[in-house]
C-alpha cells in the first residue's frame, strides 16, 4: 500500500514579493516532498497565498485598485518565483478562491452547530500589519506591536468568539501523547507552557471592514484571519467537496505543516482546537523553523538588506542557493544569510567534496578504461566497509528527514561523500593501474566509485534536483532522476558492464572570494581626504602596544578609570574616560591595547596620566583598541 504524505507551507501574505524567508520555507517543503517521493510515498505538496484582511483592503485602496485586482496582481508573483526556484508544488491555493470560501463556510457551520461559537464584544489593540490582536501585556513602546513595532489601533466592536478554552485539556493531552506533534522540541515546550497559562476564547470575526469571507450565521461579519487562513490546509485536499480525497490525504495520510517560528502558536494551538471542535483529525507534525537575518541584521525594506532569492540564484546558481539554505542552519534555529557563508559552502561542500569526487572518478575511469564500464568483482574488506556505511547512511538520513532535520541529513550524506574521497586516497587507483595483475581490482574500485556517485545523486536530488540530474547524465544515465527511488539504489552492483559513461564537466565551479568581495567593494578613486596631514606629522605621535597590568576606578569620578600599564620599558599610569563602558574594569587586566606614549603628562581628578589609551567610538559605544596577544609589548605603531 502506498503511503500518503501531505506537506504544506504557510500561505503567504501578498503585501510584498517573496523573499529569502518565504523561499526558505517553500524550498524546505519542496525538499521533504521530493525526498518522500524517493521513498515511494504518494506526495501532495501545497503552498499558496493569504489574500484577505484589512491590510490588503487598505493597500489596494491606496493603489487605486479593488482588493481582488490587487491580489490578482500579486499571487502570480509567488507562483512565478516558486517555478524559478524549481518548486514542484501540486497545488497553489488562494484564499479568494470559491473552493476555499466553501470550506471555510463548512468548518464555521460545523463549529457553530457544535455550540462552540458565541457572540460577544471585542475591545482591544489591533495590529493591522500583522492582522492580529495584541493583548495589553504584550504592547511595547507605549502603543506598538511586539512583532513588527508598528503603531497599534484601538478597536471596539461586536465579535464572534470561538470557545477555544474548552479544548485546552484535550490539546495538552494530544501533545503529551504525540512527542513529535510539535517540532523541534524547544518549540513544543514553549507551546506547552503557553497553553498551561490558560487558553482564552478567540475572537474570530470582524465587522468593520469588508475584505474577508462572510459568516452565514453572523450577518455583517467576516471571518477574522485564522478561521480563514488555517482552513486552507484542508480546503486543498477536499474537505468541502471530495470525501474520498480528504480521507486519503488528510485522515489516513501523514500531514506535515511547515512554518516559521512567528506563527507556531497559531498552528499548534488555534488550528488543533478548531479541528478538535470540527471533529477532524489533527495534523501529524507542526514543524517550525527559525528566523533568517541578513549579514547579521534583521531584514527590512527600510534597511534595504532583504535577500532577494533570484539575485542570489543569478550569482551562485539555484542548487547552491537551495543547498546553502538547508545546510547552513540546523532546522529550527535562527540563521544568518551571508555572502561569505554561501561562498564557503559552495567551495568546500560542493566544489571540493562532491564536485571533486565526480571529477576524479570520471577522469580516472576514462583514462584507465575508456568510456565503458568494465567488469570488476574483486572485492576487499574496505568495500564492505563502504557498503555498510552506505546502508547506515540511508537509515540515518531517513531518521533525520522524518523530523525534517535537513542539515543533519546532509551531514550524513556528506560523511559518505567524504568517505568516498578517502576511499580513492586509500585504494590508490593510480598505483593499481601500474600492475597488470590488479586490473580487475582496479575495475572494482572504479565501479564502486561510479556506483556511489549514482547513489549519492539520488540522495542529493531532493536538495539539488538539477545538479543531481547532471551527475546522472555524466555517469551516462539519462532517465529522469525525479522518478528515482531509494529502494532501487539500496543494493550494489547495479551498473552493468558495458554501460557507457557520459561527458564529464565540472558542475560546481569554485567561487573566488576575492572577486566577490572586489565586485562588492569597488575602490573609490575620487575619495576626498578630510583634514590631511603629512607622514612627518603623523610620525610625531608615538603609539605603542602596552599591556594593562591593573585597572581601577578613580575615586570620586564615574567617568574615569586609571590603569597601570607596561609600555615595554617603563610602568606608567594612564587615566582614561571609559568607566561607563567597562563596569568591571578588572576584566581588562592582561589585555594588550594601544597607547600614545609621548603626550605631555596631565593630572585628572588628582591622578597623574602619562599617556592616552586609544579607543574606537561607534554609536556612543567606546571600546579600547585591543591588539592580538601575540604582538610584543612596546611594539611601535607606524
Ligand atoms: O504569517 N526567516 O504570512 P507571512 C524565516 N499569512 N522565515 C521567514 C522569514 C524570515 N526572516 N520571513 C518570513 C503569514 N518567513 C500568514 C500565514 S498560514 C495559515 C498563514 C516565512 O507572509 C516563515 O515561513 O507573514 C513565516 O512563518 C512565513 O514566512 C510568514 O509569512
Ligand atoms: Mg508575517
Amino acid at each position: 500500500m502506498t503511503k500518503n504524505f501531505y506537506v504544506t507551507t504557510p500561505i503567504y501574505y501578498v503585501n510584498g514579493d517573496p523573499h529569502v524567508g518565504s523561499a526558505y520555507t517553500t524550498i524546505a517543503a519542496d525538499v521533504i516532498a521530493r525526498y518522500k517521493k524517493t521513498m515511494g510515498y504518494d506526495v501532495y505538496f501545497l503552498t499558496g497565498t493569504d489574500e484577505h484582511g484589512q491590510k490588503v483592503e487598505e493597500t489596494a485602496k491606496a493603489k487605486g485598485m479593488t482588493p481582488q485586482q490587487w491580489t490578482d496582481s500579486m499571487a502570480p508573483r509567488f507562483m512565478e518565483m516558486w517555478k524559478k526556484l524549481n518548486i514542484k508544488n501540486d497545488d497553489f491555493i488562494r484564499t479568494t478562491e470559491e473552493r476555499h470560501k466553501k470550506a471555510v463556510a463548512k468548518i464555521l457551520k460545523t463549529v457553530w452547530e457544535k455550540g462552540d461559537i458565541y457572540k460577544g464584544e471585542y475591545e482591544g489593540k489591533y495590529c493591522v500589519s500583522c492582522e492580529t490582536f495584541v493583548p495589553e501585556n504584550q504592547v511595547v513602546n507605549g502603543n506598538c506591536c511586539p512583532d513588527c513595532g508598528k503603531e497599534l489601533r484601538m478597536v471596539k466592536e461586536e465579535s464572534y468568539f470561538f470557545r477555544m478554552s474548552k479544548y485546552q485539556d484535550a490539546l495538552l493531552k494530544h501533545i503529551d501523547e504525540h512527542p513529535d506533534f510539535i517540532l523541534p522540541r524547544s518549540r513544543r515546550n514553549e507551546v506547552i507552557s503557553f497553553i498551561k497559562q490558560g487558553l482564552q476564547d478567540l475572537s474570530i470575526s470582524r465587522n468593520t471592514f469588508e475584505w474577508g469571507i462572510p459568516i452565514e450565521f453572523a450577518p455583517g461579519h467576516i471571518t477574522y484571519v485564522w478561521f480563514d487562513a488555517l482552513t486552507n490546509y484542508i480546503t486543498a485536499v477536499g474537505y468541502e467537496n471530495n470525501a474520498e480525497e480528504f480521507a486519503k490525504r488528510w485522515t489516513n495520510g501523514e500531514v506535515v505543516h511547515l512554518l516559521g517560528k512567528d506563527i507556531v502558536r497559531f498552528h499548534a494551538i488555534i488550528w488543533p482546537c478548531m479541528l478538535l471542535s470540527a471533529g477532524v483529525k489533527l495534523p501529524d507534525k507542526i514543524v517550525a523553523h527559525g528566523w533568517w537575518t541578513s549579514e547579521g541584521e534583521k531584514m527590512s525594506k527600510s534597511k534595504g538588506n532583504v535577500v532577494a532569492p533570484l539575485e542570489e540564484v543569478a550569482k551562485y546558481g539555484l542548487d547552491a542557493f537551495r543547498y546553502y539554505l538547508l545546510r547552513e542552519v540546523t532546522f529550527g534555529n535562527d540563521g544568518d544569510y551571508s555572502t561569505k557563508g554561501v561562498i564557503t559552502r559552495i567551495n568546500s561542500d560542493l566544489a571540493n567534496d562532491l564536485g571533486n569526487l565526480l571529477n576524479r572518478t570520471l577522469g580516472m575511469y576514462k583514462k584507465y578504461f575508456g568510456d565503458e564500464i568494465v567488469k570488476g568483482g574483486v572485492y576487499e574488506e574496505i568495500d564492505n566497509e563502504i557498503k555498510t556505511l552506505f546502508t547506515e547512511t540511508l537509515a540515518s538520513v531517513d531518521d533525520a528527514m522524518s523530523r525534517l532535520e535537513f542539515s543533519r541529513a546532509l551531514e550524513f550524506i556528506w560523511k559518505f561523500i567524504s568517505r568516498m574521497n578517502k576511499y580513492i586516497d586509500e585504494t590508490m587507483p593510480w598505483i593499481l593501474v601500474k600492475d597488470e595483475s590488479k586490473k580487475e581490482r582496479l575495475a572494482t574500485v572504479m565501479n564502486m566509485l561510479v556506483e556511489s556517485l549514482y547513489k549519492i545523486a539520488v540522495l542529493v536530488s531532493p536538495y539539488m534536483p538539477e545538479s543531481a540530474q547532471k551527475i546522472w547524465n555524466q555517469l551516462g544515465f539519462n532517465e529522469d532522476i525525479e522518478k528515482a527511488l531509494i529502494e532501487n539504489v539500496r543494493n550494489w552492483d547495479i551498473i552493468p558492464a558495458g554501460h557507457k559513461l557520459g561527458e564529464a564537466t565540472p558542475i560546481f565551479p569554485r567561487i573566488e572570494v576575492q572577486k566577490e568581495v572586489k565586485e562588492k567593494n569597488p575602490v573609490n578613486k575620487d575619495l576626498k581626504i578630510e583634514n590631511p596631514i603629512s607622514i612627518d606629522e603623523f610620525g610625531k605621535v608615538d603609539i605603542r602596544v602596552v599591556e594593562l597590568l591593573e585597572a581601577d576606578r578613580v575615586k570620586g569620578s564615574d567617568k574615569l578609570l586609571k590603569f597601570k600599564v607596561n609600555d615595554g620599558k617603563n610602568i606608567r599610569q594612564i587615566v582614561s574616560g571609559i568607566a561607563k563602558y567597562y563596569p568591571n574594569p578588572e576584566e581588562l587586566v592582561g589585555k594588550k591595547v594601544l597607547a600614545v606614549v609621548n603626550l605631555n603628562p596631565v593630572t585628572l581628578m588628582g591622578e597623574l596620566s602619562q599617556g592616552m589609551l586609544l579607543s574606537s567610538e561607534e554609536k556612543k559605544r567606546i571600546k579600547l583598541v585591543e591588539i592580538d596577544s601575540s604582538v610584543k609589548v612596546g611594539s611601535k605603531i607606524k
